[in-house]
């Protein structure tokens, strides 16, 4: 089992003006994946709230992975993943390639995505885009392979099983 916590940045969403499906759908698949979530917030597209709310998950609650949807793109407001470089100790851009990687054989608007990784502490921080869908493809193709890190992260792999 792993915990782990859900940040959807969207200014709408925090107003209630839209209903946070992405959070939903990251949710449903991590929990038939082995995760429970521990925190689930939507908050709006503000560096400073972002940052302090990862560092909360990962200082206070020690969750081992932190999912963020949302504000990678180019809009004026996206800024997740500045947020996300302010309070990170490392960064796992192999994660952030990966998902690039995975996400232009599905459609070229993937360069648009900003998003990277990086490890606070124990707790691994990963940005999604914003869309339902997206959520679903990258953790469709990244879940199994994170869990391979996060048990290397704390300590826990005894070998580098191989796919
Ligand atoms: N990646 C995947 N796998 N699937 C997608 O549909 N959409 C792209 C990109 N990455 C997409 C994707 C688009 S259209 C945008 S604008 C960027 O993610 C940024 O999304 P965000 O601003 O919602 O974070």
């Amino acid at each position: 089992m792993y915990t782990l916590g859900i940040i959807t940045s969207s200014d709408k969403g925090s107003k209630g003006e839209r209903e946070d499906k992405s959070g939903e759908v990251i949710k449903n698949i991590t929990e038939k994946c082995g995760f429970i979530t521990k925190r689930y917030v939507v908050l709006p597209d503000e560096r400073e709230e972002l940052a302090n709310e990862m560092k909360y998950m990962s200082d206070e609650i020690g969750v081992d992975l932190v999912l963020t949807t949302g504000g990678t793109g180019f809009s004026d407001r996206d800024i997740t993943p500045e947020a996300t470089k302010d309070i990170i100790h490392k960064e796992a851009l192999g994660i952030a390639e990966a998902i690039r990687n995975y996400s232009f054989t599905i459609t070229k608007r993937a360069m648009l995505s900003r998003g990277t990784a990086g490890i606070r502490n124990k707790t691994l921080i990963v940005n999604m885009p914003g869309s339902p869908k997206a959520c679903e493809e990258i953790l469709d193709y990244i879940l199994n392979d994170l869990k391979h890190g996060l048990d290397i992260m704390k300590g826990s792999a005894s070998e580098c099983a191989r796919k």
